[in-house]
Formats: structure tokens, sequence, C-alpha cells
């Protein structure tokens, strides 16, 4: 079965993670799917890209059995650094992107709702960055791109306690751009957020959207690596290594 699914809707795309079963957890697969549709799109027409989950989570992060397995620090760097292309592959497609969320986007599923332009929620959705819980930190490029979003000060709360934000008080912040009641109308406001901008000069959009980054964007390719190698160095460390396993071993009782 497709780990991904695509259908489209009024020249919108629509990208749905389909594995239910591990709340969409970033697999090794789930992201070569992805990512072999991020190349695919770029030759098309279309007028924007909504990206959402299928089940009760939009994504609940990294593969925590994957990131268990990495033997040392160079796999795991090797293996930061791909799933960080891939969702900035996301943040550099000339469409407009938004990231429909009804229930959880965690970790490197917060982070790949973050790489899009826009983000909508269901009012039952939370996200966060809970990596600390396994002894890591963000690694798909949450500590730059949260922090573009809500400043230094509160990125740093948010991913030092690994709160989960519930989608009222994200939209407050700014993380979202709009909430709603049901998946229904999640998927249908996300299209019509992309729809509204029909007929504006889609060059002209692409460069607001990189100049509104580029503000804090100076030394982001720099900070990428960096962000991945620290992370590289925790995952390989036997502080995460039993967090993870004590992760994968509650769920087998
Ligand atoms: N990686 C791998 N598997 C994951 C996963 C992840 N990030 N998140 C959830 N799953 C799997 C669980 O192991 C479980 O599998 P099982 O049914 O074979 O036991 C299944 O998805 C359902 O998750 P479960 O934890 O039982 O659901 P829940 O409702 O009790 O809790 C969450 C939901 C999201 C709070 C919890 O799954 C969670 O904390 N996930 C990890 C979030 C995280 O730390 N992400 C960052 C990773 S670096």
């Amino acid at each position: 079965m497709d780990k991904v699914k695509t259908h489209q809707e009024d020249g919108v795309l629509f990208i749905i993670l389909n594995s239910p079963e591990t709340l969409n957890a970033l697999s090794s697969k789930i992201l070569s799917e992805l990512d072999l549709i991020l190349d695919e799109i770029w030759y098309m027409k279309l007028k924007g890209v909504v990206i959402s989950g299928e089940g009760r989570a939009f994504s609940a992060g990294a593969d925590i059995s994957e990131l268990k397995s990495l033997e040392n620090i160079h796999q795991a760097y090797e293996y930061l650094r791909r799933g960080q292309r891939i969702l900035s592959k996301i943040e550099k497609l000339k469409y407009i992107t938004c990231a429909a969320i009804d229930g959880y986007a965690l970790g490197g599923g917060f982070e790949l709702a973050l790489a899009c332009t826009f983000r909508v929620a269901t009012k039952k959705s939370k996200v966060g960055l809970p990596e600390i819980n396994l002894g890591i930190i963000p690694g798909y490029g949450g500590t730059q791109r949260l922090t573009r979003l809500v400043g230094p000060q509160k990125a740093k709360h948010f991913i030092m306690t690994g709160e989960f934000i519930e989608a009222e008080k994200a939209f407050e912040l700014g993380i979202l751009d709009d909430i709603c009641e049901t998946r229904e109308e999640l998927l249908d406001k996300a299209k019509k957020l992309i729809l509204q901008f029909e007929g504006k000069n889609p060059t002209a959009l692409r460069y607001i959207s990189e100049l509104c980054n580029l503000h804090s964007d100076g030394f982001f390719e720099d900070n990428m690596r960096t962000e991945a190698l620290f992370c590289a160095s925790l995952i390989s460390s036997q502080f995460a290594k039993n967090k993870m396993q004590e992760f994968l071993e509650k769920r087998k009782k």
C-alpha cells in the first residue's frame, strides 16, 4: 500500500500521509515516497499543494524505531540531513503549500508543517517538538523554523519543555494561520486558503515567501548543519537510546 497518497481538486494537489497505524511517523519509506512526489510535482501546473495525514495524526514525527537503530553519529547525521533536504524541498517549491493538521503534529511532523507556507488545523489538534523527552532535539529544521515564527525565547521554551501546544494557543501565537472544527472543514479551508491567491503573480508570491524567510535566514544552511550535528550526537548517546527503548517498549505492553 502507498504510504503517501495524492489527488487533485480544482488544481490543488493534496498529498496525504497514509500510515495511520504509526500515526504517520516519518519512516524512510514515507520520506522516500514524499521525496519522489515532490520531484514529480515540480513539473506539474498546480495552484498549490495541501499536505495532510490520514487518521488521528498529521504525523507523530521521525520514526523512533529507525532513530534508535542508527549505529553512530555519522549514520545519524546523514539520516537527519536527508530528512532536512526533503523538508526544505517543500519550502522551496514554486507553489504555495498548506499543512492541514488534524490531530497530532509532533517532532518531524510539526517540522514538516513548519516547512509549508501556511498551516491550518482542527481545534482538537496539538503541535509541538517533544524530542527532549527522548533525550534529543529536533533535527529536521524545527530549531530554525519555529524560532523564525515565534522568536528565540518562545521557541526555546517550547523545545526545552517539549510541550504539546493546543491548536487555539498555536493560532494565537501565529504558528497556525487558521483553525476550524472538523476535518471536512479543514481540507476545504486549506484549499480555499490557496485558491485565494488565484490571479496573483506566482513569481511575486514566491519572492514574498523567500524574502520574508530571508529576514532571519542569514545563516540558515549553516544552522541546519549544526542542528543535524548536535541532534546526531544526541541520537547516538546511551541516554537517548534508553529513552527511545522505553518509548518502544511501553507500546508493546
Ligand atoms: N515513531 C514510531 N512509531 C510511532 C511514533 C513515532 N514517532 N509515534 C507513534 N508511533 C506508533 C506507536 O509506537 C504505536 O504503535 P503500536 O500500535 O505498534 O504500539 C502507534 O504509533 C500509536 O501510538 P500510541 O503512542 O500508542 O498512541 P497514543 O495515542 O497513546 O499517543 C502520541 C500518541 C503522539 C502522544 C505518542 O504516540 C507519542 O508521543 N509519539 C511520539 C512523539 C514524538 O516523540 N515525536 C518525536 C520523535 S523524534
